[in-house]
């Protein structure tokens, strides 16, 4: 029987030193890129996915992404008696009715790989999306994660999300050596935590995108402390695909690493560029600010 995805697993108990002093006391995930949080549009990437459970691994600091997908009942109160009916609307629009929230806590920020280990409650013996909302993924209509969930329809094991970086930058990241099956899909070969540029197998990185089959948890279980000291992911996937077929997806879209300050402040842009509200004006104010560069 084929199996459907329909949990996401959110790890978001990561320390977010990059964008610090913003992240001393606020959750990396609540920034705004323009008006929504960051955690708000991967929710919306994994609701048009399919998906309708939620699972935020969460840790210090975090209290805020609960609150955000609680109903704000005074706020609400508010909004109606000032008649402000159209964000009444917006904000109980922020989560459908079909879709549900859990939440976890990882205690200690021992790695991603960790992190991921401890949804595993949660997301039982099913195969599972992992979003990470730092990693924001614009598209034309059709979220990265949708189009790897059609490729697990199709082919019903684990995929990675991958893009091609500058062959400089690949210390930064998971990196794979794969085999192509389609102009997007590999079979991966390989797959190294942030290798030096001299010993990287490609360019080829994975993205904070995936779609594992529950067999992951046995090999996080066995994993020890890798890169930078943590449980990495990778070096678990590295143990998955002995076993199993892993699979790579070029997705379609243009990712923002919005972990990283610059990242962040593209997003912005482009975002604000974008927005039905302010863009043209937004577009307007940049033109006129870039001829006084
Ligand atoms: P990052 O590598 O971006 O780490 O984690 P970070 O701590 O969030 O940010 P920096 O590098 O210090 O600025 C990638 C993802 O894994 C999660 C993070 O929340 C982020 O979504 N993560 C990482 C955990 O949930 N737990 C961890 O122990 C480590």
């Amino acid at each position: 029987m084929s199996r459907k995805i329909t949990k996401a697993v959110f790890p978001v108990a990561g320390l977010g030193t990059r964008s610090l002093p913003a992240t001393k006391a606020v959750a990396k995930e609540m920034l705004p890129i323009v008006d929504k949080p960051l955690i708000q549009y991967a929710v919306e990437e994994a609701i048009a996915a399919g998906v309708e459970t939620m699972i935020f691994v969460t840790g210090r600091n975090k209290n805020s992404i609960p609150d955000h997908f609680d109903k704000s009942y005074e706020l609400e109160k508010e909004l109606e008696k000032s008649g402000k009916t159209e964000l009444l609307k917006m904000l109980r629009g922020l989560l459908p009715p079909h879709v549900s929230c859990a939440f976890i806590r990882q205690t200690e920020a021992l790695g991603l790989g960790h992190a991921v280990h401890c949804a595993k409650p949660l997301v039982g013996d099913e195969p599972f999306a992992v979003i990470l909302p730092d990693d924001m993924i614009e598209d034309g209509g059709r979220g990265c994660l949708q189009q790897m969930v059609e490729v697990f329809d199709d082919q019903q094991c684990s995929i990675l999300g991958v893009e091609r970086v500058d062959p400089k930058e690949t210390h930064k990241y998971g990196i794979v050596e794969h085999n192509e099956i389609s102009s997007r899909v590999g079979r991966l070969q390989s797959i190294v935590e942030k290798p030096r540029p001299e010993v990287a197998p490609s360019n080829i990185a994975v993205v904070g995108r995936y779609i594992l089959t529950p067999a992951i948890f046995k090999k996080i279980e066995t994993t020890g402390r890798g890169a930078g000291g943590e449980i990495q992911l990778t070096d678990a996937i590295a143990a998955l695909m002995q076993d199993e077929q892993v699979l790579s997806y070029e997705f379609e879209g243009r990712r923002y690493d919005c972990g990283s300050k610059f990242g962040f402040l593209l997003a912005n842009v482009e975002y604000g560029l974008l927005h039905p509200e302010i863009g043209s004006e937004f577009s307007a104010y940049l033109k006129q600010r870039c001829e006084n560069l």
